[in-house]
């Protein structure tokens, strides 16, 4: 890789450890890949913040580096392991949170921004379109790339770290517009009533599209929040972090469908609800927010939960970014909430916090927030955001 004079003195260590490290990382990343050079980036959004996911190995790896490191660019954080506030009412024990503060408060010496939030857009981490970026979070950068047309590929933790330290990412697959063009034509043959409908279109797309860069066709019309629920879903289960959504997304007017094409019927749709719901009645956690609830979103669980109240045995989660909740504070939406029995998780999810084992069956909103909880060995069961209401209110899934 063609280095200039100051990247070559980072690499050499005549900027301190941290510099070195993430020219270290950068340059083998580049030749992995093949790239000629580095190039600027506008912003870095690193995941990897949860101490459940790091361990005491990744908390050494970080105050090694927020030793002599700063961040050089608007550099963004995931969700964390826990609320940061507020983690004792979500049954967080005091070693893991003594344990994420001390993750945090290394991202902090190193200058980034304890946003916690998978929807780093929503909160002002917003790249233009055409900018260069390198972000982690797979639905963020989904997002980035396809309904505002920024240019990431899905960093890992480590070399997003080194980007925010660096300023610059290796100049390589979906940086380059040669890589950006659509290799299927997914035609889309179905209507979409609610929220989980687009995360079991996500499924359906990611299944069929077979890690391909997908140009979709038949979308009448979108919304943010519907457009975030996607792009969660449709790299979870298979697809590149890329998709061209002809009327919707604006880079879609800036390339053709290819010939190569798949159909996505009703019976797919079905399909994914089949696959992704389990055989279960009884549901002790509700939780939306994957990703991360915007204010209306908020706003609509509000309305919901209005006047009911969670059931006994079943926990209630509201996942979203700490900006999102203090404008809920302030419109009287977090009041009626927790009125109800519903807690807030900002800062964290339901597939960074430590949850294995704690509960035997989600009802959610979101297909990847089910991919995830599978993992947490729990049964899933994904619906509407009403059905969800009435699952964490009577405890039971009734459709
Ligand atoms: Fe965000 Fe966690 Fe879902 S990071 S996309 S809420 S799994």
């Amino acid at each position: 890789m063609d280095l200039t004079k100051q990247e070559q003195a980072m690499l050499d260590g005549k900027e301190g450890h941290a510099f070195r490290k993430s020219m270290e990382i950068l340059v083998a990343l580049g030749n992995i890949y093949g790239a000629e050079r580095l190039i600027k980036v506008g912003s870095v959004q690193v995941a990897g913040v949860s101490y459940h996911n790091l361990g005491d190995a990744g908390l050494e790896f970080l105050n090694e580096l927020a030793k002599d490191g700063k961040v050089k660019v608007l550099t963004t954080l995931n969700p964390a392991g826990m609320d940061l506030e507020n983690w004792r009412a979500l049954g967080i024990s005091e070693d893991f949170a003594a344990k994420q503060n001390q993750v945090i408060e290394a991202f902090e010496r190193m200058g980034m921004l304890v946003s916690c939030t998978c929807t780093p857009y929503l909160i002002g981490n917003l790249p233009r379109y055409g900018e260069h970026i390198a972000w982690s979070e797979s639905s963020a950068v989904t997002f980035a790339n396809s309904v505002l047309g920024a240019k990431t590929n899905r960093e890992g933790g480590p070399s997003a770290l080194a980007a925010a330290f660096v300023g610059k990412t290796p100049c390589y697959g979906l940086h380059l517009d040669e890589n950006r063009m659509p290799e299927v034509h997914v035609k889309v043959k179905v209507d979409l009533t609610k929220l989980s409908d687009w995360g079991a279109l996500g499924y359906a797309i990611g299944k069929k599209a077979e890690n391909k860069i997908a140009y979709i066709t038949g979308i009448k019309e979108a919304d943010v929040d519907e457009l975030k629920s996607f792009c969660a879903s449709v790299v979870t289960y298979g697809a590149k972090p890329l998709f061209y959504m002809q009327g919707i997304t604006p880079a879609s007017e800036t390339v053709n469908a290819p010939a190569d094409h798949v159909t996505i019927e009703q019976s797919d749709i079905k399909n994914a609800y089949d696959n992704i719901n389990d055989q279960v009645s009884d549901i002790d956690f509700v939780c939306v927010g994957c990703p991360h609830c915007s204010i209306k979103e908020i706003g609509e669980i509000a309305d919901l939960i209005k006047s009911k109240k969670v059931a006994e045995n079943t926990e209630f989660w509201v996942a979203t970014s700490r900006s999102a909740k203090q404008l809920a504070d302030k419109r009287g939406y977090s009041q009626v909430i927790e009125a109800a029995g519903g807690k807030f998780a900002c800062d964290t999810c339901m597939a960074v916090a430590p949850l294995k084992g704690r509960f035997k069956a989600l009802a959610t909103t979101s297909a990847k927030g089910c991919f995830y909880s599978r993992q947490n060995l729990m049964k899933t069961k994904m619906g509407s955001l009403e059905e969800c209401i009435d699952a964490a209110v009577t405890g039971k899934w009734n459709s």
